[in-house]
């Protein structure tokens, strides 16, 4: 982690449209640490629309959320690599075998590519999954069980961290230690709109409870002037440092 606390901050590009995700990214760039490339941005505009971001300067989390059989995930984390993302993710789901091949594959493309290796992370359980839906792919127990069962197993398989709840930071942190990354979306500052999320902490909150990294959407891309919102962020985050 750099000093810099903005550099946590990665704001999700969650359109198809490229001059809208272009616009954002030469607005926030050096005021946020990152954006986001999600499915609908990629499905639409591919690795050559990825390139127009990067080809701007701004490091990319890469969330495509792999899941397949181990062979199909290297495979694509391999041509993930090739996009310079710094952060990228898979199922964890998928199981150890899957990711293990994961974390190898970015790894030994990141080697052959001369390219720094990106960090993988498992996401756990979704959270627009409740208990009943759990229970229903035949997971039982509470979702927070199944959080710390799937991110002990990503550790045990190489990953670099998960992408977790602001509600599952402590209880992460607790049981895999210090240097295992959590990835956090769902945050507020007390200044801003919850909007559909409803488990939200503020960014200093979550820092403070052991967050990494944390994805920040509205509060700074729905602001009247974002990049004030992203250097008001940046500020709290100092000031709680
Ligand atoms: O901050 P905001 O709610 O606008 O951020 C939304 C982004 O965070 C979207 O890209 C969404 O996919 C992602 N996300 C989320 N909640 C999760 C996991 C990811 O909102 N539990």
């Amino acid at each position: 982690m750099t000093a810099d606390p903005r550099s946590r901050i990665f704001v999700p590009l969650d359109t198809s449209d490229l001059e809208t995700a272009l616009r954002i990214t030469r607005m926030l760039k050096g005021h946020v640490g990152g954006v986001k490339i999600g499915k609908e941005f990629f499905t639409a505009l591919g690795p050559a629309g990825v390139a127009r971001i990067t080809d701007e300067g701004m490091p990319l989390f890469l969330d495509l959320k792999f899941h397949d059989i181990p062979n199909t995930v290297a495979g694509a984390v391999r041509s993930a690599v090739a996009m310079a993302p710094i952060i990228l993710n898979v199922h964890a789901g998928g199981g150890k075998a899957m990711m293990a091949a994961a974390a190898n594959a970015a790894k030994e493309e990141a080697e052959k590519q001369g390219v720094p290796r990106p960090l993988v992370l498992g996401v756990t359980v979704l959270t627009s999954l409740d208990e009943t839906d759990l229970a229903d792919t035949g997971v039982s127990g509470t979702a927070e069980d199944q959080v710390l069962r799937l991110a002990r197993l990503a550790g045990a398989a190489g990953l670099d961290g998960v992408v977790c709840s602001g509600a599952e930071i402590e209880p992460l942190r607790a049981a895999l230690g210090p240097g295992f990354k959590l990835l956090v979306p769902g945050i507020r500052p007390d200044w801003a709109a919850a909007g559909d999320q409803k488990r939200i902490l503020t960014p200093s909150d979550a820092v403070a409870r052991g967050a990494d990294f944390l994805v920040i959407g509205r509060p700074i891309t729905g602001a009247d002037d974002p990049v004030a919102a992203a250097e008001k962020i940046g500020d709290e985050l100092a000031n709680a440092a």
